[in-house]
C-alpha cells in the first residue's frame, strides 16, 4: 500500500483530483469506481473547477457508484443518486446513462444486485474505485463480518453505521435499515484503489488498518492483499492516531 500525506482535507482533496484527472485524461474511456459521505466531496469539487477551468472531458468515462441505501427515492436528497448528481455529475459532461448507481427501491433488491454485478463484468473491470473508510472499518457499506467474497448485495446497516450517518437525516428513525452495496469481492476487481481517509473520528480506524490484523472483522484490511492501493490521509487523522507519518 502507498500512503500519501497531506496537511490538510483540501491538500488531501487535490491530490486526489490530481491522480483522477490525470487518467481521465490518459484513458477517455476510463471506469472509474465512486464513492459517496462527506470525505469525496470536496474532491469532486476539485474535478468540477478543473472541468470548467481546463474542460477536461468524461464523455466516454463509465462510473459505478459503491452503494446506495434501500428505500429512498432517487430524488431524496439523502439517496446517493441525488448525491451524485449534485456533487459531480449535473457539472460535468458525463453521459448519464454511463453512470450506475444501485436501485435502492427496485422490487426485487436480489435481483437488482445480480443485475449490477452482470453490469460490473460487462463495462468493467474498474480501472480506479475511490473508496473512503467507515469508523467501524466498513468498504462500501461491507460492515464487519461481511465475506471477504461477497459480491454485490443488501446489507442491514450496523447502528454504529446508522448513527455515523445520521447527521444527514432528520431523526435517528430515518437512517435507512438497510443498503445494497458492492461486495468486497467487487471492490478488489478493480485495477487500482484510492483510499481516502479524513477526520479525527477515522484516527482509530486508520491505526487498525496500518497496524491491525487481516481480519473480516475489519473490513478494509482487506485492502493489504490488493496489488494497487493508494492511501490518502492527512494531518487530521494523523495528529489523533499513533501513527508517524
Ligand atoms: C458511508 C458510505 C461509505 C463511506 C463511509 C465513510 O457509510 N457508505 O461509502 O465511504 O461511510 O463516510 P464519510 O466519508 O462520510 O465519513
Amino acid at each position: 500500500m502507498d500512503i500519501i500525506t497531506a496537511n490538510t482535507y483540501d491538500d488531501l482533496s487535490q491530490v486526489a483530483a490530481e491522480i483522477l484527472i490525470k487518467k481521465v485524461k490518459q484513458n477517455p474511456n476510463l471506469v472509474i469506481g465512486m464513492a459517496t459521505g462527506s470525505t469525496p466531496t470536496k474532491l469532486y469539487e476539485y474535478l468540477i473547477k478543473d472541468y470548467k477551468e481546463n474542460r477536461t472531458s468524461y464523455q466516454g468515462i463509465t462510473t459505478f457508484n459503491l452503494d446506495e441505501y434501500v428505500g429512498l427515492d432517487k430524488n431524496d436528497s439523502n439517496s446517493y443518486f441525488e448525491y451524485m448528481n449534485r456533487n459531480l455529475f449535473k457539472h460535468i459532461n458525463i453521459c448519464i446513462e454511463n453512470t450506475h448507481i444501485p436501485n435502492g427501491k427496485a422490487e426485487d433488491l436480489e435481483e437488482e444486485c445480480r443485475n449490477y454485478e452482470q453490469k460490473l463484468h460487462d463495462k468493467g473491470p474498474i480501472d480506479i474505485q475511490i473508496l473512503g473508510l467507515g469508523e467501524n472499518g466498513h468498504i462500501g457499506f461491507n460492515e464487519p463480518g461481511t465475506r471477504f467474497d461477497s459480491r454485490t448485495h443488501v446489507v442491514k446497516l450496523t447502528e454504529s453505521t446508522r448513527k455515523a450517518n445520521a447527521r444527514f437525516f432528520k431523526t435517528m428513525e430515518d437512517v435507512p435499515s438497510h443498503a445494497i452495496t458492492m461486495g468486497i469481492d467487487s471492490i478488489m476487481n478493480a485495477k487500482e484503489i484510492l483510499l481516502l481517509v479524513s477526520g479525527k473520528n477515522k484516527a482509530k480506524a486508520y491505526e487498525q488498518l496500518m497496524n491491525g490484523s487481516f481480519s473480516d472483522t475489519f473490513p478494509a484490511s482487506i485492502l493489504k492483499k490488493h496489488p494497487c492501493v493508494r492511501i490518502i490521509t492527512d494531518n487530521t487523522v494523523l495528529q489523533n492516531s499513533s501513527i508517524i507519518a
